[in-house]
């Protein structure tokens, strides 16, 4: 997508006054910063954009003065509970990243301990350099990343540890590393791992949401699957998910527990207003209290 440099007001589609206030004016916004922008609540996430956003920008009309750049290190650290939006929020970055010029593809890889470490000698920097090279151009995103340190000094998670830190100095201009983990488990592997703070200078907490939050991203996705609720349904949903923020585990799945009460709430529906052929656009639509399941699996 086409990124216009002329100074320009940004344009009336934003939804969040947060968002277009934090996207310098100069910029014509692309898709994946309107996807941003839908995002609820994540201020630290929209605040890192929008700097490196404004930088991108600048270092583009310092060049054209003929000024020297000045290449960042855009490599990050994600710390949160399952559910947090922080693999949706890696996929963002890696798309903003390459329409703002600083990755050249702009694509998400995923992966896992059992992805970057071998079972023999050598196996693990086959497997990383493997992984890595999928990688070059894009975000490459390492979840659970903690677990290459559980076996200690002798474990083969430190040669891949070693790898990874090796092409994120030498590809750091065409390759974004972000390492994703709870909180505790990320800070002692980071600790215990000296010189690896520094390698990663973006570090964003993604804290559990709110139950209003909850509620806002519940009352988004049914927005955008063309749904609607009654109103007694709507406070079925406020109701349940106040509960759910009072009592729940920290790793019971903010985001994603929402989203599966969401596609179970469809599910009801449906199997309520089947046998009807004959249903309005309204019948299709609409919500009851009763088609709020009373308990989801997450
Ligand atoms: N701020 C948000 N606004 C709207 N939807 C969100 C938000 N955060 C997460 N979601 C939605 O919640 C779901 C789970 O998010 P995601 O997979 O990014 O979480 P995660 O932190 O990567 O979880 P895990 O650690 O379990 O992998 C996705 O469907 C995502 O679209
Ligand atoms: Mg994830």
């Amino acid at each position: 997508m086409e990124i216009s440099m002329k100074f320009q007001p940004a344009p009336v589609r934003s939804k969040s006054a947060e968002v277009a206030q934090l996207t310098p004016l100069s910029f014509t916004r692309t898709d994946a910063f309107y996807e941003l922008e839908q995002l609820i609540g994540l201020k630290q996430v929209k605040r890192t954009i929008a700097e490196v956003t404004a930088f991108s920008l600048v270092q583009k009309q310092r060049n054209d003065k003929g000024l020297k750049p000045s290449p960042i290190v855009l490599h990050a650290i994600f710390k949160g509970n399952p559910g947090t939006g922080k693999t949706t929020v890696a996929r963002i970055f890696g798309k903003i990243f390459h329409d703002i010029g600083m990755l050249s593809r702009g694509h998400l890889v995923e992966a896992e301990r059992a992805d970057l470490v071998g079972e023999y000698i050598g196996h693990t920097a086959l497997k990383t350099k493997e992984i890595l090279k999928k990688s070059l151009g894009g975000v490459l995103f390492v979840d659970e990343a903690y677990t290459l340190a559980k076996g200690g000094e002798k474990d083969f998670g430190q040669e891949a540890v070693a790898t990874l830190v090796k092409a994120m100095e030498d590809q750091r201009n065409n390759l974004i590393v972000i390492l994703a983990g709870y909180c505790s488990e990320m800070d002692s592997f980071i600790n215990s791992n000296p010189g690896l703070r520094s390698r990663f200078p973006i570090q964003i907490d993604f804290d559990d949401y709110t139950s209003d939050q909850l509620f806002q991203i519940a009352m988004q996705m049914y927005t955008e699957r063309d749904y609607e609720l009654s109103s007694k349904c709507r406070w079925k949903l406020k109701s349940k998910l106040n509960g759910f923020v009072k009592c729940h585990h920290p790793h019971s799945g903010n985001a994603r527990y929402v989203r599966n009460l969401v596609e179970k709430s469809l599910r009801l529906q449906a199997l309520r207003i089947v046998d009807n052929d004959n249903l309005t656009r309204r019948e299709l639509m609409i919500l009851e209290e009763i088609d709020l399941p009373d308990v989801v699996i997450n």
